[in-house]
Order: C-alpha cells, then structure tokens, then sequence
C-alpha cells in the first residue's frame, strides 16, 4: 500500500501518469547507518598561507579599474574528505599590498567578506569576484566587496551530494562544518594574510545559503561541532564571527512546515518550482543535478497548477494547528516588549507583527511611487498603507509547495536528501510527518545542529553581533514568519538584527548589493 502511495505521489510530483521506475532509496528503510566518520581520501594539507601563490587580476566595476590579488583553490582542512568542496579563495585588493587605504580601511583593519555559494542544499562552489554574474548579468557580491575595500574569501563547501568513493559526504550538518572550518582557516593564518581584520568576518548567503549563513552566524564556537571538526583536520581556532547577512533563509526545518500552512492553508493549488522537480527527477534516476543561474534562486515555476491530494490537504490542517504552540513556546518579544503570541485559530499579537512586516515593505514602496493598485491584500487609505489582508495573500502569491512543504511524506525533498544517510537514503526531520506517514527519522542529533534557533542565547555559544535578514515579500519557498522568528529571538536576546521584507522580490539574494556594503561599513566602523 504505502509504496504505491509514494509512487502515486511522486508521480503527482513529476506530472506523469504513470509511475513505472523503482525509486530508489526513497521511503526505503534505513537499517544501519555508518556513523559520520570519514577515511580522509590520504593526503595531508598543510594549513600555512602561502603568500607567494597570489595572481594580479583586474576586473571593471561601472567606470572603476579593480586590481586584485587572488589566492585559489587552497585547501582549508587538514583532512578533507573532498579536496573540490574544501577548498577556498581568497581575493585581496591590490592597494592593500602597497600600504594603501580604499573605503577608509586598510590591511589592517579591512573586514572580510566570506559569501558561500550554497542553494538547495547541494555543495556550494567558489564563487569568484566577476562583472558578469550569471544571476545578475553584472558584477557580483565579491566584485562589489573588493570595490569597496573588503577582502573577499569564497569557501566551497560540501553538500547533500557529494561522494567520495561512493560514501555521501556532505549531508547535515557537513556544510556548518565546513564553512565553520573556513574561518578557523583564516584565524590560523592571521599573521600571514597580507589583509583582511579576523575578527572582522561577514558571512553572506541566499536560501539553503542564506541559511547557512545563519547557522554560521548564531553557532560561533558550539562544542557539539568539535568532533565534527577535528574529523577532517579543521585548525583549533574560534570559529565564532563579526555578523551575518541572510537571504530568504530556508531555515528552521522542523518548524518551517507549520510556518508554511498558517500563511497557506486552504489554498490548494500550488506551482512548483522548475529547479525542485529537476533535482527530484535527477535523483530518482541516478543522475548529476547541478544549481546553477537558470535554476537556483530563480523563482521559475511550471506554468500548470498541481492540486494537493487529499492526504496533502489533511496535513496541512494539522500543520496549520500546531504553529500556535510553537509559537507561544518562544516567548518572542517585539521592539517595544510586547509578547509575540497566537491564539488557537492562529490569531494574536505575532500575526499582527508579520502583518507590520508586510505593511512597512508596501509603504516602502508606495512611497517610491510603485503602483499598488492591483495588490487586493493591501489596504491603502490617502496614499498609506493601513492594513493588510493575510487571507488574500496566498492566492495573490502563489503557494509554491504541497504540504507538507518541506519534510515530505513520500521524502522527496531536497531537505529529506540533506538529512539523508551516508549511503543516501533521505529521512524525516519532523516527528508529525514521520508519524503520518511512516519512514525513518534523522538522527536528533543531525536535526538539531542545523538549526540556529537552538544556539541562540546560550552561553557557550558565541554569536555574531550583527545580523541583516531579507526576505521578500513575494517570496513563497518558506513563509515569512520563519526568518521574522529568527530574528526577534536574535533580537530578544540583545543581537543588533536589520530585518526587512522587501516589496515585489521572491526568493532570491544579492539583489541590494550597495545597502548590504553600506550596512557592513556602518557596522565595521
Ligand atoms: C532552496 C529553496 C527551497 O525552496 C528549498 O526548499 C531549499 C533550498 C534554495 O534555493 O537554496
């Protein structure tokens, strides 16, 4: 029975009719799982920065020459368990060689700005400063960073499919590791950097990266990583940084399900995005799948709407009734020490908080003089916006995922995949999914530590004091109140957090390059 269910679903999923093809892996039951001990693939690194190997390189940024020195492909752990995924780059404006100052910074005291390029889970490549971003069809992050004195150092990092000699490598929590690794690298080297201020570091990610970017953030130092880290060679240094920037983080898994359904319930049509079914269908038959400009944080969604099945719509209600208690398990404040609660319905003083969100992005840009007009959920009264109507936004944006939106019966997902074995079998990460469906659980252990909810405020933890969280508000891969949670616990416990829902943007990152640069100098200086 169960497996013809899965079959059908998955069926459902890819749009055809029949489902003939074994899945392999998915649903199938996880007997015995090697432990997350690695054989490093033999050879030894030596963590020393060599400062001989840099390039000069020069790009344009508008009518500005870019001179830097770029320092590649350098492996950042003593043991890798996968050379590609753990190595880094590191990009040095040219001035800095010299003894010059650009943006008021130095050698001395320039920050560094460490971008990872992770989406959907999947590994996250170096990603070098450029002027024609694939994404943006102009410069990118890095590029703007070093225009603006930063240095720039881009990890690349494991993910949900590397392999190294057929083991799974890189599933949770393998890319805190290792970009936790990355500026455990750059503290060893302190002293043999030509720049760049250690205690300086600014993460910057957009999705699954943006969520790593967190983790990287509100993680600093966690004991329950060190063995982790030991593993594969990390140096013994702080791992903790200076702040986090973070793009529609698709964080808090084991929550972001109820999240979903309390903003979603009761519509049913949904539009899948073009990427999730292409990494699906890549799985199902073997296949590489690769994130890249086309696919990843590209809001691209089949033109058909698929309707939820019966089962999916049950759940949905369920997930949909458990928000509140979660909620009110947080004891959120807001800025003016109001408790954030929920009532049973899902009504109460944190609705009224993610409406405040909604309602200050469409002022925004009403006062921009975009044309709000066709909006039915804004209620705009003498050119302000008064109100805003949560009940009309799902069909005014879309849902994008069935229910559950994350943690699928059937384990499809990309984040069942990234909390999969090490032989690549994707698990539950939710208890009232995997009790409705069957299948088998994560290790708690894997769960917990990828969630950033569960460091914040502890005292063996050291967290960035900075963090600007952005999260569109046309955005439909997770549902706002994720990061707004994220941030008023980050708040609440006395962290500085710029956060903002952008009017009109989706599910996408580095799109206000010049407001993050000018946040990072406000903070650095
Ligand atoms: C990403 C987007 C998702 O909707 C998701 O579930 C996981 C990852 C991403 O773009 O990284």
């Amino acid at each position: 029975m169960r497996k013809k269910f899965i079959a059908k679903t998955l069926a459902a999923l890819l749009g055809i009719g029949v489902f003939t093809a074994a899945v392999p892996n998915v649903g199938a039951v996880n007997t015995c799982e090697a432990a997350f001990t690695f054989k490093n693939i033999g050879q030894t690194y030596d963590l020393t920065f060599d400062a001989s190997r840099g390039v000069e390189k020069t790009l344009t940024y508008g009518d500005k020459e870019i001179k830097f020195i770029a320092y590649e492909n350098i492996v950042y752990v003593k043991k890798p368990v996968n050379v590609e995924a753990q190595s880094l780059s590191i990009y040095i404006p040219a001035e800095y060689l010299e003894g010059g100052t650009i943006n008021d910074y130095t050698a001395e005291t320039a920050p560094i700005f460490m971008p990872n390029g992770v989406g959907g889970y999947m590994p996250g490549e170096i990603k070098p400063p450029t002027d024609n971003d694939p994404m943006s069809k102009g410069p990118n992050a890095a590029l703007v960073a070093l225009s603006r004195g930063l240095v720039v150092v881009c990890p690349a990092i494991r993910g949900r499919t590397t392999v190294t000699d057929g083991v799974y490598v890189g599933k949770a929590p393998a890319l805190i590791v290792d970009y936790k690794a990355a500026v455990r690298y750059l503290r060893f080297n302190k002293d043999n950097l030509p720049a760049g201020d250690t205690d300086k570091i600014i993460s910057n990610g957009t999705s699954a990266g943006g969520a790593l970017s967190a983790a990287l953030g509100t993680m600093g130092n966690a004991p329950e990583f060190e063995s982790y880290l030991e593993e594969i060679g990390a140096a013994e240094e702080r791992d903790d940084i200076f702040a986090s920037s973070d793009y529609c983080p698709i964080t808090n898994l084991e929550n972001a399900d109820k999240a979903y359904e309390w903003i979603f319930y009761g519509e049913n049509k949904y539009y899948q995005a073009m990427w999730q079914i292409q990494d699906l269908q890549a799985r199902l038959n073997n296949k590489k799948f690769k994130i890249n400009a086309d696919n990843a944080n590209n809001p691209k969604t089949v033109k058909d709407a698929s309707t939820m099945t019966k089962a999916e719509i049950q759940i949905s209600g369920q997930l949909r009734d458990a928000f509140p208690e979660y909620v009110n398990s947080l004891n959120l404040r807001d800025e003016r020490g109001k408790n954030l609660t929920l009532n049973k319905k899902g009504e109460g003083s944190f609705k009224d908080y993610i409406k405040r969100k909604y309602i200050e992005s469409a002022q925004k840009a009403l006062d921009a003089e975009e044309d709000l007009s066709k909006e039915n959920w804004v209620i705009i009264k003498k050119g302000k916006v008064v109100d805003v109507d949560l009940s009309k936004y799902p069909a005014a944006v879309t849902r994008q995922k069935a229910a559950p939106a994350f943690d699928k019966m059937d384990l499809s997902s990309a984040e069942n995949d990234e909390f999969g074995t090490t032989d690549n079998r994707p698990r539950h990460f939710t208890e009232i999914v995997q009790k409705n469906s069957g299948g088998v659980m994560a290790k708690a252990e894997q769960i917990s530590l990828m969630n950033p909810m569960n460091f914040i405020g502890r005292k063996d933890v050291k967290m960035a004091k900075h963090f600007r969280i952005r999260h569109g508000a046309a955005d439909r891969d997770t549902s706002l109140a994720i990061p707004a949670i994220l941030a008023l616990k980050l708040q609440n416990n006395g962290v500085d957090v710029d956060f903002f829902s952008p009017w009109g943007v989706g599910h996408s990152g580095d799109y206000d390059l010049d407001e993050l640069f000018d946040w990072i100098d406000n903070i650095c200086k």
